[in-house]
């Protein structure tokens, strides 16, 4: 059956509560649109969980620190609509920038620690604007699970964070990142990226995969990362922002290999910013 399609909270709210009424359980998988396979994985996850699932799509002004990367954010809402009628999801949400952000919004959620580095360096307010969001979602849509995928693995971090913090009653669910073949993480950014670009782009995969190969054979981290980043380089790629070893439970730093570990990177290729990571071992 088609997803329905809706666009005000009170529709949304007196559906879901109709659910809740007859005790089913309740998903949201949130997005920002422009859908590919990774989506769909996450939201084909959680219908097979059995819950009435809503995908909502909501490209956040509050999360952008750069408006010309608003600007060009994809917004392809048809196409989307299409992916994922055959999915077998029960909703989409499109709530509209004015009933997520009335006149006289003034209200931050900021999360504390895994939220402070990486990403949380490069793209200051980012993650107010991720937590921001994904708190005003979880609470529209009453959802007792919400599934967010690896890709954006310190999001998925400080979203979790969130929900222990706030004694928010919903399980935070990661999934795996889902590649495109030669290993470039599916990202709905990989649209802004030229043939050219698109050919270069696996090597920020390669470098971590090479990076992590290293640590687990021995090599010092820090001279292992340096190699990563001039991988990069001589790939194309520039600037390099970051490559780092980071513990996988609370992305504390780590100069040897002595807990369960995530190498993490963002790197420019021409205009467009990418960022991928993996679990080392
Ligand atoms: O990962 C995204 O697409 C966004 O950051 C999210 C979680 C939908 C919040 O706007």
């Amino acid at each position: 059956m088609k997803p329905k399609i809706i666009r005000g909270l009170p529709k949304l709210r007196k559906l879901v509560s109709g659910w809740k009424t007859a005790g089913e359980g309740v998903a949201v998988v949130p997005t920002m649109g422009a859908l590919h396979d990774g989506h769909l994985s996450l939201a084909r996850t959680a219908c097979k969980a059995g819950d009435k699932v809503v995908v909502t799509i909501f490209v956040n002004p509050k999360q952008f620190n750069n408006p010309e990367d608003l600007a060009k954010y994809p917004r392809t809402e048809e196409a989307d609509a299409a992916m994922l009628a055959p999915v077998g999801v029960d909703v989409i949400y499109l709530p509209s920038v004015d009933e997520v952000y009335p006149p006289g919004f003034s209200t931050n959620v900021t999360v504390g620690d895994v939220s402070k580095s990486l990403e949380g360096e490069f793209r200051p307010g980012h993650f107010d604007g991720v937590a921001t969001i994904v708190a005003k979602l979880f609470l529209m849509t009453q959802a007792d699970r919400a599934y967010f995928g690896e890709k954006d693995y310190q999001q998925l971090m400080v979203v979790r964070k969130m929900a222990r913090d706030l004694n928010m009653p919903i399980d935070v669910i990661g999934c795996p990142t889902l590649r495109e073949p030669g290993g470039l993480a599916m990202s709905s950014r990989n649209a802004r990226l030229s043939a050219e670009e698109r050919a270069t782009a696996p090597a920020l995969h390669i470098a971590l995969q090479n990076a992590s190969a290293a640590i687990l054979a021995g090599a010092p981290v820090s001279t292992t990362l340096d190699t990563a980043r001039q991988q990069l380089v001589a790939a194309g790629f520039g600037p390099v922002e970051y490559v780092e070893l980071r513990s996988s439970a609370a992305l504390e730093p780590m100069m040897v290999l002595d807990r369960p570990a995530r190498l993490l990177a963002a790197a420019w290729l021409g205009k467009v910013r990418l960022i991928d990571n993996i679990a080392v071992g």
